[in-house]
């Protein structure tokens, strides 16, 4: 295919063509998105843009459809994805945030809503950092701090918070162990933890298993091994009344809510996601 004189709209579709005859998934959406970012315009004006490509960039989006068609997600070919409000930069030590984890952040919202004064919120395995800075950034007065065991991780988040304008505080620790906050102190907890058993590596599309990093999907053998985690080590951190948030697998809701009943959190229900699937269990501590 000459990319250089064909028109965007043409270029899009013989791309998703060629992708749909690959068996990508979704390739109208990843064939558009490339090709907006690549120029800089919204995916609905892609069908008036005359302009023939440079030759430059022509290559480059062929190049794009290219390392598309090995599966590769759109996020880590452009580097970066869209989170809420938040344009966030990406490393290969960071999980692409996901659409369903903006209904974690709705529930954290309207717990962060639920209380009164100087808040303090804290996101356990921030990766790219995308709750958390989605939190400050839509609740300034909060004080929000994020937790992950990865130092690449805490990097990028950490670039990502200026990028956005936001203030959090990121500390290096696993789960909660390093971590430096006084006992009684946070109000809102929110976390969305590694929850796939290693042994369900199957569960899991190419995009996925090949480019997320491991450190961020794999619980061990126990799928469920981060949320007792959470439910036994956290509470000393907890002030009485505090809201838990956390994201969830397919099917984990109700053996999570009953986890955390049993070490002393009182259920409160899931929340779905986008899907109508339920995506956060929420629960609160009852010190
Ligand atoms: C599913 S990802 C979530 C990333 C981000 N919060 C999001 O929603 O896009 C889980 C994150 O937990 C981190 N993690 C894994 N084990 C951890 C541990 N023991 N303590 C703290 N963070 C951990 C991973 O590095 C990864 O960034």
């Amino acid at each position: 295919m000459n990319f250089c004189t064909l028109s965007a709209r043409r270029l899009v579709q013989d791309a998703t063509e060629e992708l749909e005859a690959a068996g990508v998934p979704e390739p109208a959406a990843s064939a558009e998105v490339l090709l907006s970012e690549l120029l800089g315009i919204r995916r609905g004006e892609i069908a008036q843009y005359e302009e023939p490509l440079t030759g430059e960039l022509a290559a480059l989006y062929e190049a794009w459809i290219r390392r598309r068609l090995e599966r590769e997600p759109v996020q880590r070919i452009l580097g970066y994805a869209y989170f809420r409000n938040l344009k966030l930069e990406l490393n290969e030590h960071a999980l692409i945030p996901r659409p369903d984890t903006e209904s974690v952040v709705d529930a954290a919202l309207e717990a962060v809503d639920r209380h009164d004064g100087h808040l303090r919120v804290l996101d356990i395995g921030t990766g790219s950092g995308a709750i958390a800075i989605a939190i400050a950034q839509e609740r300034p007065s909060c004080e929000v701090h994020a937790t992950d065991i990865s130092e690449g991780a805490l990097e990028i988040a950490h670039h990502n918070a200026k990028l956005n304008g936001t203030k959090v505080r990121f500390h290096k620790a696993d789960i909660v162990s390093g971590l430096d906050l006084s006992n009684s102190s946070v109000d809102v907890l929110v976390s969305n933890p590694p929850y796939v058993a290693s042994d369900q590596t199957e569960r899991l599309a190419p995009e996925v298993l090949t480019w997320d990093p491991a450190t961020a999907l794999f619980s061990g053998p126990d799928e469920l091994l981060f949320y007792r985690r959470i439910f036994v080590e956290t509470p000393p951190l907890l002030k009485n009344g505090a809201d838990v948030v956390l994201e969830i697998g397919d099917k984990q809701a109700r053996t999570i809510l009953e986890l955390g009943c049993r070490s002393g959190f009182e259920p409160l229900g899931t929340r779905p996601d986008l899907a109508g699937t339920p995506r956060a269990a929420l629960l609160r501590w009852k010190g």
